[in-house]
């Protein structure tokens, strides 16, 4: 039996395993939820069963007293449940919050999905097909895309599911705590093959790690890299600078994360998904006081080259 209070442990043990560190604030607000309602129910229907035998109708009782209302009574049934559901909100909130804040350490690995499979690319350019790779207890941020219809990321042990689409980014983080395999399903129907959809996410140590992310080919250049090389091969540099210069454009530097003005009065925090449309649709949201004379550059990238510029972008500090 685990040492966990009850309400942090999964309820039974069909339940997945704890594998992260949401998973105990999850499971305590799902079986807060869980015997709360358990105990509603039970106490409701044990109550409603006994006034129904108590006032029954018989000789000598044909008729009940004229009752008009109790305050203490109405007071309790809607003060009480009112604090369970703000409770229930609050907590799911400040959970909900930390699960959208990723730490700016976290090791970010490119999730595709396609009809009907998994591939993964990490930082240092290294691809894999069949399984997720992670280190033990370090914070791992999934970016995440589909290259066709829509699926959906969802990994029970971590407790943590996400939709992926094809016309922008979505992410999730989580911190693997324990070692082992643990299913990785597609969560969205999508078609024929959709819960064949399958993968395992490998939890190994930092050193099992190492050698498997090291062990890549020549060609898996690291994003950065290949956005070094786009920079000046599709000539982004003739406009964006990357000292803080303003040339036509706006600079590179410290470009990733950092809030702009835009013409259409907006601020908007350059995110990867900012950044991304910014490249393929340039005239969307043209930043303040620039002139918005970048071409689109729609259907001129591969999905690795856009990765590789925002991951070059996120490198100008
Ligand atoms: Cu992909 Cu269901």
């Amino acid at each position: 039996m685990s040492d966990k209070p009850l309400l942090g442990r999964p309820l039974l043990d069909w339940m997945p395993v704890q594998g992260s560190a949401w998973a105990e604030k999850i499971d305590f607000l799902n079986n807060f939820i869980t015997y709360v309602s358990v105990f509603c129910t039970v106490a409701i229907t044990l109550a409603m069963l006994y006034y129904a035998w108590k006032y029954r109708k018989r000789p000598g009782h044909e008729t009940s007293a004229y009752i008009t209302h109790n305050a203490t009574l109405e007071t309790v049934w809607t003060v009480v449940p009112t604090l369970v559901c703000i409770f229930v909100g609050w907590y799911g909130f400040v959970v909900y919050k930390d699960m959208r804040e990723p730490p700016a350490n976290a090791m970010e690995i490119y999730v595709e999905g396609r009809k009907w499979a998994w591939s993964y690319k990490y930082e240092n350019g290294k691809t894999a097909d069949a399984d997720l790779v992670v280190p033990l207890g370090k914070p791992v941020r999934l970016i995440m895309r589909s290259k066709d219809v829509n699926h959906s990321f969802f990994i029970p042990a971590m407790r943590v599911k996400e939709d992926v689409n094809a016309s922008e980014y979505h992410y999730m983080w989580f911190t693997p705590t324990k070692l082992g395999e643990f299913h990785i399903f597609c969560a969205e129907y999508c078609g024929r093959s959709h819960s064949g959809m399958l993968g395992t996410l490998k939890v190994v140590s930092e050193s099992q790690f190492e050698d498997f992310v090291n062990d890549r080919k020549k060609e898996e250049l690291p994003p950065e890299e290949l956005g070094k090389k786009l920079y000046t091969a599709k000539g982004c540099n003739a406009c964006h600078s990357l000292d803080g210069s303003k040339l036509v454009g706006p600079s590179f530097k410290g470009i990733y994360g950092r809030d702009a003005q835009c013409e259409s009065g907006a601020t908007i925090k350059a995110d990867d998904n900012y950044l991304r449309e910014s490249i393929l649709y340039s005239q969307k949201q043209v930043v303040k006081g620039y002139a918005p004379v970048m071409p689109a550059f729609e259907g001129q990238f591969k999905e690795e080259e856009i990765q590789a510029l925002i991951a070059f972008l996120k490198a100008q500090k």
